[in-house]
Order: C-alpha cells, then structure tokens, then sequence
C-alpha cells in the first residue's frame, strides 16, 4: 500500500510525487501517455517554446542589416525544425523518468479510475500494455490537467480545424492560419507561423488582447504583432467553417457585419477545460462543478472525500504549470504535516512573443475599478543603454504601487526578457517590498534589468534615465 498516489504525471503531479517522495511518504504515479510530463512537457509549453526558439532566429535574420551582417539564401528546412522540437520534448520528458527513478517514485503506465474506497482509497489502473491492477493508498492526488475547449460546428479533425497540440506538429507551414481566440496560445502560435512566411489571421471576440494585463501594455502588444504580420480581427465572433477545397470561415464583427475568410488551416484557441474523464469521479463519490472543476477547500486542496486531493488545471485558477507546480509542493507537504502554502496574489503571467509580455498582480485598471489608491511609474526600453545596443529598443515597464505605503501591487513588463525581468517583481512582491526598494537596489550597468529600476525609480517620483 502506497502512502500517496498521484493520478497525472504533468507538472503538478510529478512535482508533488517528488516532493512526497522527499518527505518520506511511499509514492506512485500513474501516467496514461507513453511519456510523462503531461501536456507542458510533451505538447505544450515545451515544443512551443523549441517552436518559437527557432522561427525567431530565423525571423531575426531579417534584423541583422543594421548590424552590418548580410544574410543570403537562409531557407526553413521544416521537418529539422520539428525534429528539433522532438528532441527537446524527449529530453525533458526522459528528465522526468530520471527524477521518479531517483526517488524512488514507482510508474504505472496506464489510464487510472477511482474505485469506491474500502477503509483505504482504491484505484484502478487500465495497464497500457494490457491487463488491469489494483492499487492501494492512504492518499489520491488528482492531477489529470486539461484539455483544448471545442466549438459545436468546429469540431476538431485534426488536420484542417486543429488545437494547439496539432498546431505545434503540421506536416507543413501552412499558407494561411486562421485563429480563433487571441488568447496565450493564439499569440504564441500565431507568431511562430507569421515569421516562417504564413499568413496569420485572429478573429478574437473580446474588443483587446489578453484582458488581464494593462491595457497600455496589451495594445503595444498588438501593434507589435501587426508589424510582424498578423492581422486582428477584434470584436469578432466565429460563427460558421464550411470546408470545400480549403477552409471557409464565418465571422460576425459586434455590428453585425458578416464576412469569410479562406484559409488551410483553423486553430481553435479558445481556452482549455478541466480533463476528468474516465477518472471515475462518482464512484469515489466525487462530483464536478458546473464549470468541470473539481472543488477543493482552499489552502488544503483536499475534495469533498476526505484522503482525496487535488491540484492544477483540474481546480479552479489560472492554467499554468508553475502554479501547479507549487501547488503540487504546497499539497505533499500539508500531507506529510507540513504547512505548504501557495501565494495566489504573486503569479507570473507570460506571453512568449517577441518582444515577451509578463504581467503579475494587478493591472492599472483593475486597481481603479477595486478603489485601491495606487500610482504608477513607466519605464522605456529606449532609454536602456543595453537594448540600445542590442537593437531590443521596443517596449515597456509599468509598475503599480500603493499611493500611502509605496507597496508594490502590480507590475508589467512588454520587451526583451519580460520572462526574466517578472521574476524580480516577484520576488519584490512576496517580501511586501515597496517601489522605492527597488529603486534603491543596485542594478548592473549595462543590463535590461535598468528597466525595472527605472520604472521603480519613476514610480517613487525621481526617474533619473526616462
Ligand atoms: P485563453 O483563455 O488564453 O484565450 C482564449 C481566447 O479565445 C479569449 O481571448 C477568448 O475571448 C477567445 N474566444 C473564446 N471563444 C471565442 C469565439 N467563439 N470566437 C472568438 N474568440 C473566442 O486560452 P488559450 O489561448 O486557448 O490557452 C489555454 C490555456 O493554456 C490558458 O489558460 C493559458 O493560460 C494556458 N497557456 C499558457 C501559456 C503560457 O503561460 N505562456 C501558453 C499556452 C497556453
């Protein structure tokens, strides 16, 4: 009998084995996929990441006159390209393997179900290389993830009207790419096929991107984008695909206006849902909510079934793998009677264009319409020696702190290494710093990081190089 079973190998789940396993609880994981890693490692954050890695550099060539170097017949050579991303996706996913091997973690290859529980909890473990197992534990963690959203009338066919995960694997760039959604994975996506040469269309029924970063920082976004060769349709609402000898889109514009578009391919990125099928919630006496989530208690992550957990993109919160992660950690440790602890309030958001969009906190917006007193400091990446010099001068910081205690509330960040960059206001914000401390705080010269002081700097009041 095991101390602990996780169901889902993404990151929450092989996150929270790990850490189980560290603190002397006798752990097992089962994963239904050949690979572990989950949707992160092996057909999302990862291979989007080898994606976007290498159409920038391919699309970077294009920048490279104004540094005096001449760039003649660069060419894409696709299948190196995805061969590339393989590679990636298999070290990574074998660096998993490694780390349950290392501690001592057991592996069922399988599809878990929960059974009734009989004194201690049962699951059933559809083997995948045949035959069935029935498993014992005083503790269940479902960590199951999540999957693409479909739209009736667009069901998903893996070939012309696709998700994310197809997406990242198309036998060619395709000729036009027609997205629907412009959220995280619309942006992303889309701009990996934009700079391979596609022609990239998004049709988002929101009137901007990404609702939940300054509205100042999502719109430079766009202008961005539109520069690399996107086109946005905003306001916009997908109404009908018809499919003849290419693909025959529908949209409708928030006046009325109908039009259609022709392209090879439809991504539908519409947001993805909590994945509990098969997982035999009802017979361990679990229900879903109405939106397909399992509910927790907070801060406990324990269900409704006293002995049964859960964490991640199954729970109600944002769809990230780091906040799995932590909560994957924050979860083994209340088991083994520690108290883990996740902070909701400091969760970086990251875009992966180019130029990176990063956000954490709140936005101007939301502080206006919550009534908090706050004020609010800009910074250029113009005005930064260090992306001056390497041609990164597009872009912005913006920093929130509170109007009486100087309290850093927000922050976001749309340039070069906003991935990177978050990360201090990250840790600013989990020691309660205020603007000012990072404005006081020596910073490398030359270095993007200036940004951030800069727009500390200008927060406080005193913006020396803006
Ligand atoms: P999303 O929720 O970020 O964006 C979906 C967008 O589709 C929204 O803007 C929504 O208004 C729009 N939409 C929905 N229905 C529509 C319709 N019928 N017509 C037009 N627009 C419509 O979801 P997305 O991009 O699919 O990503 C899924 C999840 O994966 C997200 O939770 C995201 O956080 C996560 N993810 C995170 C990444 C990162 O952190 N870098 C990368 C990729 C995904």
């Amino acid at each position: 009998m095991y101390d602990l079973i996780v169901i889902g190998s993404g990151p929450g789940g092989y996150v929270a084995a790990i850490r189980a396993s560290q603190l002397g609880l006798k752990t097992a994981i089962i994963e239904k996929s050949e690979t572990l890693g989950g949707t992160c490692l092996n057909v999302g954050c990862i291979p989007s990441k080898a994606l976007l890695d290498s159409s920038h550099r391919y699309h970077d060539l294009t920048s490279l006159a104004v540094h005096g170097i001449g760039v003649q017949g660069a060419s894409i050579d696709w299948p190196t390209m995805q061969k590339r991303k393989e590679l990636v996706v298999s070290d990574v996913t074998k660096g998993v393997a490694f780390l349950m091997k290392k501690n001592s973690i057991e592996i069922h290859q399988g599809t878990g179900s929960l059974l009734p529980p009989q004194n201690v909890h049962r699951v059933l473990v559809q083997k995948a290389k045949g035959g069935e197992e029935v498993l014992e534990a005083k503790r269940i963690l479902l960590a199951t993830g999540s999957q693409p959203v479909e739209i009736p009338g667009m069901a998903f066919n893996g070939e012309t009207i696709i998700s994310s995960t197809e997406a990242l694997s198309l036998q060619q760039i395709p000729h036009h790419l027609m997205i629907l959604g412009a959220g995280v994975i619309g942006l992303e996506i889309g701009s990996v096929y934009a700079r391979l040469g596609s022609r990239v269309t998004i049709l988002e029924m929101l009137p901007g991107l990404l609702p939940g970063v300054d509205a100042r920082i999502s719109t430079a976004a766009k202008r961005s984008l539109e520069k690399l060769g996107i086109t946005f349709h905003l306001s916009t609402k997908v109404t009908r695909v018809d499919k003849a000898d290419s693909l025959l889109v529908t949209a409708q514009s928030s006046t009325g206006e109908e039009f259609q578009l022709e392209g090879s391919v439809l991504l539908v990125a519409a947001g993805r849902k909590p994945y509990t099928a098969g997982l035999g919630l009802e017979k361990a006496g679990l229900a879903t909510d109405e939106r397909g989530f399992i509910p927790v208690q907070s801060h406990s992550y324990q269900t409704s079934v006293p002995g049964i957990y859960a964490i991640g993109d199954v729970i109600r919160g944002p769809m990230l793998a780091h906040r799995a992660e932590d909560e994957g950690i924050a979860v083994a440790e209340i088991l083994a009677g520690q108290k883990g602890h996740v902070n909701y309030n400091t969760i970086p958001f990251v875009v992966y264009t180019h130029p990176e969009i990063a956000w954490i906190g709140s936005p101007a917006e939301e502080l206006k319409s919550i009534g908090i007193p706050f004020r609010s400091g800009v910074s250029f990446y113009k005005a930064n020696g260090r992306a001056r010099a390497s041609e990164e001068r597009e872009g912005m910081v913006l920093i929130h702190a509170h109007e009486q205690t100087d309290e850093v509330l927000g922050a976001a960040i749309f340039g070069a290494g906003a991935s990177e960059l978050i990360q201090e206001i990250a840790v600013a914000m989990e020691y309660k710093a205020a603007s000012e401390d990072i404005a006081r705080i020596m910073h490398a010269h030359p270095t993007m990081s200036e940004v951030i002081r800069d727009a500390a700097q200008a927060t406080t009041g005193w913006a020396i190089h803006q």
